[in-house]
Order: structure tokens, then sequence, then C-alpha cells
């Protein structure tokens, strides 16, 4: 059942529009042509297709994959442990990846993604990631490429979800109980 009351704008469609815009240069300028993409899911699926088209207006190439990691369930409180539900299908070995993410918070998400991938022979892996909740680290990580910090509270919308709802939001925001 979807989860009852409102939720109260933090980062509007406009100003999320104008910081994908900036990253995708920011990306760009730190990066060569061959770089690949991994787009962690189920949360960054909306991000990670505008940062994409971003990369494309900033005059990269970007190729794109899906990990898709669960660590959450229904809760609003990481589990403590990440499963990966569906893997990459691209070859790694040897290619500078950049992995993208909606959010970072204890850090636990990236920071095994990020082993993964180096395991598996990456040339370098970087990270991307929208929203960054920086106290509330309990893995000592950081993303290379931040979209805005973010307030300690849950935050729904523009992909990010609560209870597998509130993606489709065009914006990133604050769920109020009425
Ligand atoms: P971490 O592993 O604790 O860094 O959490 C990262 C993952 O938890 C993200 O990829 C999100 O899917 C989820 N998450 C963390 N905070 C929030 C939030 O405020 N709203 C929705 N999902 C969140
Ligand atoms: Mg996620």
């Amino acid at each position: 059942m979807k989860p009852e009351g409102t939720v109260r704008p933090l980062f509007e469609e406009a100003r999320i529009a104008v910081r994908v815009g900036e990253l995708g240069k920011e990306i760009a300028a730190a990066s060569n042509q061959n770089v690949l993409l991994i787009a962690i899911l189920k949360g960054s699926f909306v991000f990670s297709a505008d940062l994409i088209r971003a990369l494309h207006s900033a005059g990269l190439s970007p190729q794109i994959d899906f990990l898709s990691l669960s660590s959450y369930g229904e809760a609003t409180e990481s589990f403590g442990r990440v499963d990966i539900v569906h893997d990459i299908s691209d070859r790694i070995a040897g290619r500078p990846v950049i992995l993208v993410d909606d959010i970072l918070e204890s850090g636990r998400t990236l920071s095994f993604a990020k082993t993964m991938l180096i395991d598996r022979g990456a040339e370098s892996v970087s990270a991307c990631v929208l929203l960054d909740k920086k106290n509330k680290r309990k893995v000592a990580i950081e993303a290379d490429f931040v979209g805005f910090d973010c307030p300690d509270q849950f935050v729904v919308g523009y992909g990010l979800d609560y209870a597998h709802y509130f993606r489709e939001l065009p914006f990133i925001g604050v769920m109020e109980t009425a």
C-alpha cells in the first residue's frame, strides 16, 4: 500500500536539471572517452538516464551497464548487508568505470560495488552520487562527484523510494505524515 502523507520538495526539478548538467561537465573534464558508467539500481535509474545525456552534451560517448543491489528492503535503515540482485553483463577488465548512485549514506553499497569492480580488474573505479548524507557514513568512502549535500532525512523522488513508492516524482523531497 502506498504510504499516507505528502512529500515536501527539497530539491526542485529545475535545480536538479542544472546540477546534473554541471556534473556532466565535471565528469567529462576528468574522464576519457572510453568510460563505462555502471548505474546502481534501482535508485539511480532516473539520475543515470539524465546524467548520460548530460555527458553527451559535454562531449562524451559513455557506455552504460546496470548493477542491481539491495540493502534496504522496505525499511528506512540499512540492514548492513548488500546483496547482488542482478549483476552487470559488460566486461570491465582494463576499463575505467564510474559508479553512479542516487545517494551515499553509510557507504556500504558504494564500497561493496567498488571492491567488486576492482576485484574484477577495472582499470579505475570512481563514483558519482546525486546526494550525499555526509554524517551517516559507517564505512570510510567518498564519491568523486557529488550533486548535493543532503540533510539527514529520509528523501524520496527522482528514483528514490520509500517501500518502492515515490520513484516517479520529478523532484526530491521529504515525506511528511498528515
Ligand atoms: P548506503 O549503502 O547506506 O550508503 O545507502 C545507499 C543506498 O540506500 C542508496 O543507494 C539508496 O538506495 C538507499 N538510501 C539511503 N538513504 C536513502 C533515502 O533517504 N531515501 C531513499 N533511499 C535511501
Ligand atoms: Mg540505491
